[in-house]
């Protein structure tokens, strides 16, 4: 109950705001950071957009039809604005930075554009617009982590989080947008990522992933990427730790053995390899060759027993051949991986393939190429994930599975989601199951008994 002190000390008007995120995890990250900065000064969050006063959408750059849905949502809200005068429109993020000019001249579609390192700058924006002028900052930092903002998780399950380590991207791969979205590469220093990690252990969070575009060039003084999982894994043993993403150009060893190592580490590792042969990589300046990353792929496999593994492939890059599309179908015949993200390449302004390559694989043979791709993994998935019937995992239950309230959801240490009957578990418990079934996407097990990580990995060395 409110006492009348308190009603005072509220903000006159109490703005609401409704947050909505697009593309990669790290944007999910950073709506949270976004989350902490408005909460902080004493707006409310609201599940819908119908009910805010302030409407933000964390956009993504990647891919044409990124942007293409950001369009439409916009032009949805606009007919919102119709409605409610004061209601004003932000877009966050990675499409801020492309599209500030062409979203300040049209009227009644944006008020705010916000790049991806001016999120401090939020409440101040909304004040200017507030005079009834539109608001832009799209400075892009050097330094920018949030690093001391803790991340306001509202709409997770609880059970696993996303921390940023490090933002931006010096790669240039010839492909992307990211380094003109994001930015230069910055290291979040180690200790503030430490701090977040005990205040999740703290409220009961069992799984973090650690989020980068290239985690392995991680750097805060003498400290690598291999010492930050080190320190992490150590925090609290019955927290399971995962990271996305890798760069196969310079994956350090000892991290593989302490993931072999360490039960908290999980086997999993998404690995993009983007193409399978080497004119393609070349052409998209990925610093590896095929037997490269095939070499890395049979270290990773040797050292980590079990270890799954996923990866991005884009097809239909500027001059690709047939037979370098089948280099690539025959690169993941090889690897066999657990999982596939895979694309049909979507040029991007100011890219070195748009500025050097031309665009020139025809739309239809991307999209045959692609389904191509799409179904022999699907088929490999599926084989897989039938090899695993009558097999042992350790379940994180993250919540009711999807289909049925009589079962329950969680992820396997290999990433691979399995669906079980509740009986007496909950959400957060570490379930031992036995995998009784399989589809291409998810494993259907029974349920034997609630264990913990230490628990269960001392019972498989004794045997
Ligand atoms: N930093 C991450 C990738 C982030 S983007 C990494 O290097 O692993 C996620 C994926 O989107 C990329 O791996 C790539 O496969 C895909 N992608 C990036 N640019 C693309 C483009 N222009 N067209 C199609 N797919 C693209
Ligand atoms: Fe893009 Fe390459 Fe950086 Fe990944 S590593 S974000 S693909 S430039
Ligand atoms: Fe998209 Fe930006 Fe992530 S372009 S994939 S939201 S880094």
């Amino acid at each position: 109950t409110k006492t009348s002190m308190q009603e005072n000390s509220v903000h006159p008007v109490q703005k609401k705001f409704y947050i909505e995120t697009y593309g990669c995890q790290m944007n999910f990250a950073d709506s949270e950071i976004v989350n902490a900065i408005l909460l902080e000064k004493g707006m409310n969050q609201v599940t819908e957009a119908e009910l805010a006063d302030i409407i933000l959408v964390n956009t993504c750059s990647i891919r044409e039809n990124a942007e293409t849905k950001v369009w439409n949502r916009l032009k949805e809200f606009r007919g919102l604005k119709a409605q409610n005068k004061s209601l004003t429109v932000g877009v966050l993020g990675c499409m801020a930075e492309r599209i500030k000019d062409q979203i300040i001249e049209e009227e009644q579609l944006v008020d705010i554009v916000v790049g991806p390192d001016a999120y401090r700058d939020i409440p101040r924006l909304i004040e200017e617009v507030e005079d009834g002028r539109k608001a832009v900052n799209v400075l892009l930092s050097l330094e920018e982590t949030y690093a001391d903002i803790a991340p306001v998780r509202t709409t997770g399950n609880g059970v696993s989080a996303f921390v940023s380590i490090m933002r931006g991207c010096d790669n240039m791969c010839s492909f992307c947008v990211v380094p003109f979205t994001r930015g230069r590469e910055r290291s979040r220093p180690l200790e503030s990522i430490l701090n977040e990690i005990r205040q999740l252990s703290d409220q009961g969070y069992k799984e973090v992933t650690l989020l980068g575009q290239n985690v392995n060039s991680y750097k805060d003084g003498n400290h690598t990427f291999s010492t930050l999982m080190d320190k992490a894994s150590l925090l609290d043993p019955e927290m399971r730790f995962r990271f996305s993403s890798p760069h196969p150009k310079d994956f350090p060893d000892e991290l593989l053995y302490l993931i072999a190592e360490r039960p908290n580490l999980c086997n999993y590792i998404h690995i993009p390899a983007q193409a399978g042969s080497d004119s393609m990589l070349e052409r998209m300046r990925r610093p590896y060759t095929r037997d490269q990353y095939l070499q890395l792929i049979e270290k990773m496999k040797g050292i980590i027993p079990g270890l799954s593994l996923s990866t991005d492939i884009i097809a239909g890059f500027c001059g690709e051949t047939e037979e370098e599309h089948q280099q690539t179908l025959s690169l993941m015949r090889e690897v066999e991986y657990d999982l596939a993200y895979m694309f049909a390449y979507s040029e991007r302004e100011r890219t070195l393939a748009y500025r050097k390559f031309e665009d020139d694989v025809p739309e239809e043979v991307k999209k045959r190429r692609l389904s191509e791709i799409i179904s022999q993994q699907m088929s490999i998935q599926h084989r897989r994930n039938h090899d695993e019937i009558g097999q042992r995992h350790v379940v994180l239950v993250e919540g009711t599975s999807k289909r049925s309230e009589q079962q329950l959801s969680g992820r396997t240490d290999t990433n691979k989601i399995a669906v079980f009957d509740r009986k007496e578990f909950e959400k957060g418990d570490y379930v031992e199951v036995e995998i009784t079934g399989a589809t291409s996407a998810t494993l259907i097990a029974k349920p034997i008994a609630k264990t913990s990580l230490g628990a269960y990995y001392s019972a498989v060395l004794e045997a």
